[in-house]
């Protein structure tokens, strides 16, 4: 069953890196999106990706200083969507416009409201402050899966997986063993899962980032704000000790795109060895292939559910707490 789509809400769009003189095309929520920078002072642009005239991608055509040239037959648009030339006449016609979206550039994302724009409140926007932080360094990427975006909400607020489809990478046996707690906060849309390991295996990512040889203590503490952001506060320090305290912030995006796709941003912040470009580059390559571990697993679960008929069964159990609230926060926004 699809998780039905929460809109008059924000969704971050793309890294802010990605928006710039040449255009992004990206889908959210089934709306078609050009984004670009203007020229004079910067600021990201997001306009509805097709041409009022014959509905050519405004993606594929150019720039003229911050006007968009429509590449099939030249209709003209600034920056507000309004269109301000049109071919072989002088009389624009009064509904030559295309939607412009409500954008906020926030802890180096660029985020979009879609929705009603009168709506729109960038102080509506959870935070992630760690992406912009200098004391941090962080590793990230963007994929694309073929699921149904509730699918990656479950994935990422149950981590027992990390034992079974992430072994060898970031799951070791105490994950899937150490029962977790979780707070479900309906009224404001924030899940809160947290699984405190007080003395686990080190699974490679954190050997090999942090040195440490021994045992650990792992903390995780999940807060989700449905509908796009994740964060994932994880903590190590020797088994027993205090110190060192590494903090590693991980932060995932989950933008629907369309139904049955959704974007997977992912990123990795630390704020220990920010100096050793080593460890940089092994927690991009690890980090990726541990996010590509789940985007097999899921375009294969889709699939299989797309293969079922309608209204099989599921049976949930307690590692299942943060996922069903989620589902049921995201149930109530999409329904407001
Ligand atoms: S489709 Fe854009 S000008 Fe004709
Ligand atoms: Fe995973």
């Amino acid at each position: 069953m699809a998780t039905a789509f929460a809109r008059n809400q924000w969704y971050v769009a793309a890294y802010a890196s990605e928006v710039g003189r040449t255009f992004l095309a990206r889908t959210i929520l089934g709306e078609p999106i050009v984004f670009y920078r203007t020229g004079q002072d910067g600021r990201a642009v997001a306009l509805a990706d097709r041409c009022v005239h014959r509905r050519y991608p405004l993606s594929e055509s150019r720039l003229d200083g911050d006007t968009i040239v429509c590449g099939y037959h030249g209709f003209t648009y600034d920056t507000s969507g309004t269109c301000v030339f049109v071919p072989g006449q002088q009389r624009i016609p009064r509904t030559a416009r295309v939607a412009s979206y409500p954008v906020a550039e926030l802890d180096s994302f660029v985020w979009v409201w879609i929705g009603d724009p009168e709506l729109a409140d960038d102080k509506l926007i959870p935070r992630a402050p760690h992406m912009a932080d200098p004391e941090f360094v962080t590793v990230s990427g963007m994929e694309p899966i073929d699921c149904d975006y509730g699918l990656l909400v479950d994935n990422l607020l149950d981590l027992s997986h990390e034992t079974y489809l992430h072994g060898g990478y970031i799951g070791t046996p105490e994950v899937a063993d150490t029962p977790i707690t979780t707070d479900a906060d309906e009224q404001a849309g924030i899940v809160r899962v947290a699984r405190h390991m007080v003395d686990a295996a080190c699974p490679p990512f954190y050997a090999k980032s942090t040195g440490i040889q021994g045992r650990i203590t792992r903390l995780q503490d999940i807060e989700y704000f449905a509908p796009c952001l994740y964060l994932l506060h994880s903590r190590i320090t020797p088994a027993g000790e205090q110190n060192p305290l590494f903090r590693t912030e991980i932060t995932y995006a989950i933008t629907p795109s369309a139904p049955g796709q959704v974007y997977d941003f992912w990123a990795v912040s630390r704020n220990f060895a920010t100096d050793d470009p080593a460890v940089t580059e092994f927690l991009r390559d690890f980090n990726h292939q541990v996010v590509m571990q789940d985007v097999v697993a899921l375009n294969i679960l889709q699939k299989a559910l797309d293969s079922e008929s309608a209204g099989y069964q599921e049976l949930s159990i307690g590692i299942d707490a943060g996922g069903l609230a989620a589902r049921r926060i995201l149930a109530q926004l999409a329904a407001q």
